[in-house]
């Protein structure tokens, strides 16, 4: 995110409030929607016009969230808020922050970090409709049915703004006005480093309001204007976990439809979550109750679902990725992975390979058409081309203190349980028989096997496990087939 100076002179992103209501040890603006945190979507928006400096006033939990701002974006300027509150007082310490090099002029436009819908389209137009009329201030507004707790935008005869009225401070007539604040404006700076300067805490909260610059402004012969948006979730906030999560499946409804609108075929929107960094190719199929986090992305035709969570999971063409849980994985064009299976952090299946049913997998590369049909596990192993690993086979990776690595080459057929104890090699073309304890390496072409001969013990259930179903079956079978009654000797 390098910024263009393209855009308005600053954004000021507001995130020094308590946010109590959300109970959590986690500061609020950091709770996240869409696999991102809050903040981190008001980041992008300010980001997306390209200001010459972003600022985010912080004071709440400060360093949790000043650590988390310079991860996501180390170009922004951290401003603290001292103990004079209100948002008047939050914009005023980043203005001069922001002017301690060189006084801003032009466009500052003021967001909040807990607004985590609000696009940038809408700043962006915003700002332009702010700079062609050349207003002093311009605010973003809706229209809401409930408009209890905004403040409320007053307007003279003539339509046009007059001010903003906090609901605490508002008059029952005031009360019945249905257009709020949405907090988000764009102002002219030094009009409002001047305003700023009159602003005062005399009000019902005791706080420096932002809201009195509006008829500061006017007073001082600036034009004040509102864009009104129709679409309220851009400028709702998340005060609480309720809105939260109706604010996380809004923006998943916005996500998945535009997927389906760029041609992803999306089975059931409603089970279907998305976070806002994943990517999906033309002519991906998602099944019900899938979903896809991270960095995770899909190319054309594959299906994935139903019943699948991945987390940073690459998908290639025309591979099926049914009923999985996975993370760190890719996953070749044509392969398939599923039902039941468990793909861990290091995970690569080749081309048109495949992965199956109750299977975990770890930190292992499978060559192209390499298949690991059922139950198993496979961590630190390397796995040639056209290998079939038999039923049940494990890869014995760890002595109680170290990881080892298991290599298998190409073409080579397991038999069923075969266990790998690592380190080990098995070449190219070997086979293994069923039950195969592997502790040496295998040559190429060989097959290994690990014999115990078996012994039967004749009888022994009917002298160990007299009177049980066992016995009686087994009495009936050995008396139908007239054979000799077995001896009991054996089994004592
Ligand atoms: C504010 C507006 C109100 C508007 C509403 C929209 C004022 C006086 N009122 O009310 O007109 O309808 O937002 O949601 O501006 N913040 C700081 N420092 C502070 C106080 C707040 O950074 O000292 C930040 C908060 O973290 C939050 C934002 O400013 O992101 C709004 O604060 P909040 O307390 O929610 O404002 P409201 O009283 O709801
Ligand atoms: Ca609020």
């Amino acid at each position: 995110m390098i910024p263009e100076n393209t855009g308005p002179a600053a954004v000021i992103v507001l995130a020094a409030g308590a946010g109590t209501r959300m109970k959590s040890r986690t500061p609020k603006i950091l709770h996240e929607i869409g696999g991102r945190s809050m903040v981190g979507h008001a980041l992008l928006a300010a980001r997306s016009i390209s200001p010459r400096q972003l600022a985010i006033v912080v004071r709440h939990e400060r360093d949790l969230v000043a650590r988390h701002v310079a991860e996501l974006d180390p170009a922004a300027l951290i401003v603290d808020q001292d103990d004079i509150p209100g948002t008047g007082r939050a914009v005023e310490v980043a203005l001069q922050a922001l002017d301690a090099e060189q006084d801003l002029t032009g466009t500052v436009v003021v967001t909040y970090g807990d607004v985590p819908l609000l696009s940038g389209q809408l700043l962006a137009e915003l700002v332009a409709t702010h700079e062609r009329e050349a207003n002093a201030v311009t605010v973003l507004t809706a229209d809401l049915d409930d408009a209890t707790g905004y403040g409320r935008i007053l307007r003279g005869e003539d339509g046009t703004v007059t001010g903003i009225r906090e609901h605490k401070d508002a008059s029952d007539a005031e009360r019945l006005i249905r257009e709020v604040n949405s907090g988000i404006y764009a102002f002219d700076a030094a009009v409002l480093r001047d305003a700023l300067t009159h602003v005062t805490t005399d009000n019902s909260q005791g706080e420096k309001y932002l809201t009195d610059v509006l008829g500061l402004a006017r007073k001082a012969g600036g034009r004040v204007a509102a864009v009104v948006t129709a679409d309220r979730w851009q400028v709702e906030g998340a005060n609480d976990r309720v809105q939260l999560s109706a604010l996380g499946a809004e923006l998943n409804r916005r996500i998945v439809e535009a997927w389906m609108r760029a041609g992803v075929t999306v089975v059931d929107p409603a089970t279907t979550w998305v976070d806002s960094s994943v990517t999906l190719d033309e002519d991906v199929r998602i099944l019900p109750n899938t979903q896809l986090h991270g960095a995770t992305t899909v190319a054309r035709d594959a299906v994935v679902g139903p019943d699948t969570t991945l987390t940073d999971v690459t998908i290639g063409e025309g591979a099926k990725v049914t009923r999985t849980h996975g993370s760190g994985a890719v996953i070749g064009a044509g392969a398939a992975v599923g039902p039941f299976t468990y793909l861990r952090p290091g995970t690569v299946l080749g081309d048109t390979g495949k992965i199956g049913a109750f299977y975990e997998t770890k930190n292992v590369t499978i060559g192209r058409g390499s298949k690991l049909s059922h139950l198993g596990y496979a961590g630190d192993a390397e796995i040639g081309e056209d290998t079939n690993i038999g039923c049940g086979n494990i890869t014995a990776n760890y002595d109680g203190e170290k990881k080892h690595r298991t290599v298998i080459g190409s073409g080579v057929r397991t038999g069923s349980n075969t266990v790998f104890v690592a380190p080990v090699t098995v070449g190219d073309g070997a086979y293994s028989g069923a039950g195969a304890v592997i502790r040496k390496d295998v040559p190429a072409g060989a097959l290994a096997v690990t014999v115990a001969a078996q012994r039967n013990a004749e009888g022994w259930v009917a002298a160990n496990r007299p009177g049980t179903r066992s016995a009686e079956l087994a009495q009936a079978a050995t008396t139908d087939s007239s054979s000799t009654p077995a001896s009991t000797e054996e089994g004592k």
